[in-house]
């Protein structure tokens, strides 16, 4: 997954000739099965620390965190529905920007979220092993 954002800010970037609609759609399409998958596999399996669920503090942040899944997953729809709409048309500069702006307040709003996850393991593990004690 990590690849296809990649891939997608490189596209959507500022800096980036004009690609082809059909293949910006092509690879959020691949990201919205990828991103599925991602959110399936961490609210099935949890976040692989039993320290969070034995944590009160953790566990309701863990669940904050798992509540998110669903809005940022909609809100990353929103940006494959602008792209649909320019898949087999010219799109005017003013509509690739509406893209690439949706595209990186998902891609921010993403980030954050996996930032805060990770923040919350290594605090679990921290506080799992008493650093700080
Ligand atoms: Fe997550």
């Amino acid at each position: 997954m990590r690849d296809l954002l990649a891939r997608c800010r490189k596209l959507l970037g500022p800096n980036h000739e004009t690609p082809r609609n059909a293949e910006i759609m092509d690879l959020l399409e691949e990201l919205c099965d990828q991103l599925g998958m991602h959110f399936a596999l961490e609210e099935a399996f949890g976040y692989f620390e039993d320290a969070i669920y034995e944590a009160p503090q953790l566990s309701s942040a863990a669940e904050s965190l798992r509540q998110e899944h669903a809005v940022l997953f909609c809100v990353f729809c929103g940006v494959t529905e602008i792209a649909e709409r320019l898949r087999y048309r010219h799109a005017s500069v003013r509509q690739r920007q509406e893209l690439a702006e949706a595209f990186h307040c998902f891609d921010a709003a993403f980030c954050d979220h996996e930032s805060r996850e990770a923040a919350l393991i290594v605090q679990a593990i921290q506080d799992e092993i008493g650093v700080g004690d």
